[in-house]
């Protein structure tokens, strides 16, 4: 069984966003199935390389519609973007220097942020998108 599981739930009803988050769930699923057979940094490392990439791009894409229909809550959530490109960044980093022993919060991290950062935060874009006919 995956370690996440993309369900309609996790839906924010933006299409764009919802593809990009599916290809996040698909990056974390493989960076935690890597942890969980003992990979080392030759193979975490690229793995979380593209995550951070990925997440730049998808906040990037939300973000940018944010600004565009002058989204109210755009400054709150950009430090919540802020934060997390910060955190998966510095996780990168640490595997990038050797570091191994992180994998448990790293998993952790990537439950928290993909989950509850879809579920609550994005999830309160739903309507202010619905209401301008973005699907
Ligand atoms: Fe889908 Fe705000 O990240």
């Amino acid at each position: 069984m995956a370690f996440i599981n993309w369900s309609d739930s996790l839906s924010v009803g933006v299409k764009l966003f919802d593809d990009d988050h599916k290809e996040l769930v698909s990056i974390a699923n493989r960076l935690h199935d890597s942890i969980t057979v003992g990979s080392q940094q030759a193979v975490l490392a690229p793995i979380l390389n593209e995550l951070v990439k990925y997440t730049i791009f998808h906040f990037g894409h939300e973000e940018g519609m944010m600004l565009q229909y002058a989204y109210p809550a755009y400054e709150k959530h950009k430090k919540e973007h802020d934060a997390l490109i910060a955190k998966v960044q510095d996780f990168s980093d640490q595997v990038k220097s050797g570091k191994t022993s992180i994998s448990l919060s790293l998993i952790a991290f990537l439950k928290e942020w993909l989950v509850n950062h879809i579920m609550a935060s994005d999830k309160e874009y739903v309507d202010f998108f619905s209401k301008k006919g973005i699907k």
